[in-house]
């Protein structure tokens, strides 16, 4: 069985919030009370995805392995690679092909965060199709900043347009993309574009120009932020902040999804609560593990 493997890259320059991103990566900073890689994390663990390498600059390797480690008290497995300089998006398929083997995958950028009614059942769903890539759309007021759909009458997408300035539809490609066994052969043809960069926008159009570009709409009782601005970072912050202030629930929580998802037992979240070093944490998942998997 040919289960989805999952890559979040977490390099890059992180130039826009400089001077920060001298000293620490972006994918470390805080989305009000977590390190950013553990909304991408998350999405993936909803998205049933347990197996994942996670792709740093050399320099930050031994941070995120630090804060993560091999993702075992979590019930998931965490493999470590190094980006030496930030070639672009697409380059991961290329850094994750021995990691990936024969497997399809589910490439998530790191500073991606999605939240949403049933997100973990979509991304299921869409894990079901296992030939072709798949993208996540998401309307947008400022298309011009992304990649963006182009559509046919039956709204199948034709392509995607990079940063264009006229863009041709308002639904912006999220940084989350499931790919079949073949994205890293695909990756390796790609050429680096004008920036110097191999753009995933041009895997997705090496898909699409074989009609294997399938698109799926993340619609109103989603949210989708791209943390990568301090407009942005701190917006999604606030999000975060005032849904976990008005549900009394967190959002990625790593623990407590790998509870309800069964890849932990009772026993070891209470292992994970008992030894939690903020006393907030320990009472939380004490609850989460009392109330048991109701949603
Ligand atoms: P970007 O936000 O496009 O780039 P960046 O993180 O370097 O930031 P800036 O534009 O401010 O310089 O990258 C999106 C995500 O992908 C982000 O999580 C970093 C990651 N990334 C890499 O790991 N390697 C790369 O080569 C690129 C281009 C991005």
């Amino acid at each position: 069985d040919m289960e989805r493997k999952g890559i979040i890259l977490a390099g890059g320059a992180g130039t826009r919030l400089s001077p920060i991103t001298k000293v620490i990566s972006k994918q470390l900073l805080p989305v009000f009370d977590k390190p950013m890689i553990y909304f991408p994390l998350s999405t993936l663990m909803l998205g049933g995805i347990r197996d994942i390498l996670i792709i740093t600059t050399p320099q930050d390797g031994p941070i995120f392995k630090e804060l993560l480690g091999d993702g075992h008290d979590l019930g998931i497995d965490i493999k470590y690679k190094s980006q030496s300089s930030p070639r672009g998006i697409a380059e991961a398929l290329i850094i994750a092909e021995d990691f990936l083997g024969n497997h399809p995958s589910a490439l998530i950028l790191g500073d991606n965060i999605f939240y949403g009614n049933n997100l973990g059942k979509e991304l299921h769903s869409a894990s079901m199709q296992k030939h072709g890539a798949t993208a996540f759309l998401y309307q947008t007021k400022n298309p011009k900043e992304y990649g963006v759909a182009e559509f046919d009458q039956e709204f199948t997408v034709l392509r995607i347009e990079e940063k264009p300035d006229e863009p041709k539809s308002d639904y912006a490609v999220t940084g989350l993309y499931f790919y079949d066994n073949l994205a890293p052969q695909m990756a390796k043809k790609l050429l680096p574009s004008r920036r110097g960069e191999l753009e995933i926008t041009d895997l997705n159009n090496a898909y699409a120009n074989e009609g294997k570009l399938f698109c799926k709409v993340l619609g109103r009782g989603h949210a989708w932020f791209d943390a990568g601005t301090f407009d942005n970072l701190s917006e999604a912050s606030q999000f975060i902040k005032i849904i976990e202030s008005q549900q009394r629930q967190k959002v990625a929580c790593l623990e407590e999804i790998a509870f309800l998802r069964g890849y932990i037992s009772s026993q070891q979240l209470i292992e994970l609560a008992t030894n939690n070093i903020n006393p907030d944490m320990a009472t939380y998942l004490t609850k989460v593990c009392r109330e048991g998997k109701r949603s």
